[in-house]
């Protein structure tokens, strides 16, 4: 295929704002309108013609959203408007007195002011000009930061490029900052991994955007909201209200809940509504900010070389609680990790019970001091995973010990008793017995997950119990349940029975049956190899047509021999494949030990034994250029009512088919999938002249 500079320009813009697009919708708007397979295409389109058109390839392109090659340091830059605090207030009458000055400032008794949450996370200043991403900052010392730009072009829901109108300069200010349910999710994965845990969300982040390799933040899970602007040139809102409209329509991710108050009493509500609202949140707040909506009024009232007179910060007191750490127990996690967890005496934090509270391994444990029968203050970090903050010395009882961790496990698993072994380089211990019946639990809970065989009725009580009670040592052992095996399994114990019964273990061994044709990225995730998430799971389902191919794939074996930073150009012989982004030699080595392993080589084995050889449905090891002509292919469906599968299946199939599903409907849907109930859906649809199919009409669509 020949195309010359000039079609090669437009083909590129219009890949990147398709990108961008699809990047909006999924990651600020919450829709998907396009499968992953899709999305990668284009991504793959986009970096081939960068590839063969450098010059022409620009630096907002979404290719660099997987970042860059690592620099040596950053670059300074000096805040062309300075980036101040804001002065912290502790109590209702501090708040009062902040109002206080307000009224007196503007010579006004009612002032209009907006509460929101203060969001502990990293500040940043993000200049567009003319729409395109121009550089990023942090606020440094208030007066120059540093430049953090290929960091944050790797931010899914920072906008590359804005949409539509927007002034000729824009300075957007906000927060950068890590979920709280992803922080524990990474601190989990750390401790695994051995590596040091961090402290709370905001370090994490601050961690992160100071990696001077953007490849590495592309892959931690960082977010931003936006809670203010700098410079703005060819525009002046008269109001923080116009600029949020703004942020709004130019597909700027913005900080909610808000309130707009007048009055003192107004305020104190607001900040009292959102204290109850706030672990709801899914960042970490300590706050609570009150800022002059007008922004005349926030002129006049100016500022101080510090903060601005014209904002208040509310602090909500630290949650933090004393309680009695009873015991340490030692948990075996899925890849053999021994993790220590304080079981406490029970207190509310943060509005939940906490009983238990991760101690990381014993580097910490050792750097606390903690031992058993300790009074200890504990945290919620992030307002979410608790953590043990210090120990009370002064309540310590007599006779304590320090805590050793191999000393407690008598250097035996907890769970299998086999020895355990701490690797160089490592934090933690490790059990290596690769039929630990803590590992098989915890396996046998990734690979019955929604997510990948999807297998209903197996939770964490039934997989803990069946490998306990020695029905299921791997696996595909679930695969040999049979009903009246199930029937009769005891949930409880031998005093107080508890029944799976009939009901359960049909529906158990239905969904195990239903489980062998279920897709291979599906299958590749369920075996919960480490380094392979569900992205990568479905990049190797890609490059393979099944499972049984994986064990001698070729281009995982090349793969493997790149080393890390290595570039395509030096692999003209895997041209074709367009190495996939996630597959590089990490996730191609992790995932041929696997299959190569003893242990790898048993479980494929068994699944021939049983015919299971699930097949990929993605695979496109090429990537091709035009999709199927599918009568879907192309259209926009929304879903509504009782299918007959799950939606997240019915979704797949529609992705599959080519179509986009879109949770709303509008003017734009092509159809309405319509099952059983699913009253308000169907009534727009017929208000705006939708056309709604039923099952098998749609049935009758994929067969064409
Ligand atoms: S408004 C002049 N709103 O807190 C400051 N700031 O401690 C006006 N922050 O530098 C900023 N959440 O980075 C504002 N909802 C929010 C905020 C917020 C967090 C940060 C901001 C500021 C720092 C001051």
């Amino acid at each position: 295929m020949s195309m010359s500079p000039e079609e090669a320009r437009v083909e590129m813009a219009r890949l990147a704002d398709e990108l961008e697009k699809h990047n909006r919708l999924y990651y600020v708007e919450g829709i998907s309108e396009i499968s992953d397979a899709e999305y990668d295409r284009m991504f793959r389109d986009l970096e081939l013609l960068e590839d063969r058109f450098p010059n022409l390839a620009s630096p907002n392109s979404p290719v660099r959203r997987v970042g860059g090659a690592p620099i040596d340091g950053f670059e300074q830059r000096e805040h062309d408007v300075p980036m101040l605090s804001i002065d912290d207030v502790f109590s209702e009458d501090e708040v009062a007195d902040f109002f206080k000055r307000l009224r007196k400032g503007l010579n006004n008794e009612e002032i209009p002011v907006q509460i929101e949450p203060k969001i502990d996370g990293v500040a940043v200043a993000l200049h567009y000009d003319r729409g395109e991403l121009a550089f990023a900052v942090t606020r440094g010392d208030g007066r120059e930061g540093d430049l953090i730009t290929e960091n944050v072009r790797t931010i899914r829901n920072i906008p590359l490029r804005l949409k539509g109108d927007c002034p000729e300069w824009l300075e957007v200010r906000g927060e950068i900052f890590m979920p709280n349910e992803k922080f524990a999710q990474m601190n989990q994965d750390r401790d695994e991994a051995g590596l040091p845990a961090f402290k709370n969300p905001r370090n994490a982040t601050a961690g992160t955007l100071k990696l001077l390799d953007s490849r590495e933040v592309a892959k931690r899970p960082l977010d931003f909201i936006a809670h203010g602007s700098g410079r703005i040139d060819g525009w002046a809102p008269e109001s923080i209200l116009e600029l949020r409209s703004l942020f709004e329509r130019v597909g700027i991710p913005l900080n909610r809940p808000t309130w707009e108050e007048n009055s003192l009493e107004g305020i104190l509500l607001a900040i009292r509504e959102l204290d109850e609202k706030r672990h709801d949140l899914d960042y970490a707040t300590d706050g609570a900010v009150i800022k002059v909506i007008s922004i005349p009024d926030q002129v006049a009232l100016g500022a101080t070389s510090r903060a601005p007179r014209w904002a208040a910060a509310f602090k909500y007191p630290p949650e933090q609680k004393e309680t009695l750490l009873r015991e340490i127990t030692v948990q075996v996690g899925r890849t053999g990790t021994l993790t220590p967890v304080a079981e406490l005496d029970p207190v509310l934090v943060s509005g939940t019970t906490v009983r238990r509270a991760t101690l990381h391994n014993q580097d910490e444990i050792d750097r606390k001091d903690v031992r058993v029968g300790d009074t200890v203050i504990i945290e919620k970090a992030g307002e979410i995973i608790p953590a043990v903050v210090k120990v009370v010395l002064e309540k310590r009882p007599e006779g304590t010990k320090p805590f050793q961790l191999f000393d407690e496990v008598e250097g035996k698993c907890p769970s299998c008793g086999e020895g355990i072994v701490r690797p160089e380089g490592f934090v933690a211990w490790k059990c290596v017995n690769p039929i630990c019946p803590a590992k098989s639990a915890n396996q046998v809970r990734q690979f019955v997950s929604r997510k990948a065989l999807d297998i209903e009725g197996v939770g964490t009580t039934v997989s803990e119990k069946l490998v306990e009670r020695g029905l299921v040592r791997s696996i595909l052992d679930l695969f040999d349940l049979t009903v009246d095996q199930l029937a009769d399994f005891n949930l409880g114990t031998d005093s107080e029975p508890r029944m799976l019964g009939e009901k359960n273990a049909t529906k158990i061994v239905e969904t195990v049956a239903r489980a062998r044709t279920m897709p291979l990225h599906r299958w590749i995730y369920g075996l919960g190899i480490p380094q392979v998430g569900e992205s990568a799971a479905r990049e190797l389902a890609r490059l393979h047509k099944r499972f049984s191919e994986i064990a001698e794939s070729e281009i995982l074996a090349e793969l493997r021999t790149f080393s890390t930073g290595q570039r395509k150009e030096d692999h003209p012989d895997l041209a074709p494949y367009e190495i996939a982004s996630e597959v590089g030699p990490t996730v191609a080595g992790a995932a041929l030990d696997f299959f190569q392993s003893p242990g790898g080589q048993a479980f494929l084995a068994r699944l021939e034994e049983r015919g299971i050889d699930p097949q990929s449905e993605n695979y496109a090891p090429i990537p091709a250029k035009d999709a199927a002509d599918s009568p879907l292919s192309g259209k926009t469906i929304v879903m509504t009512g009782t299918l007959s599968a799950p939606r997240n299946e019915v979704k797949e199939k529609l992705l599959a088919a080519g179509a986009k599903v879109s949770g709303a409907i509008s003017s734009k849907t092509d159809y309405l999938l319509a099952g059983e109930g699913g009253g308000s859906k169907r009534d727009k649809a017929e208000s705006l002249g939708v056309e709604i199919i039923s099952e098998e009409d749609f049935f009758a669509m994929l067969e064409n």
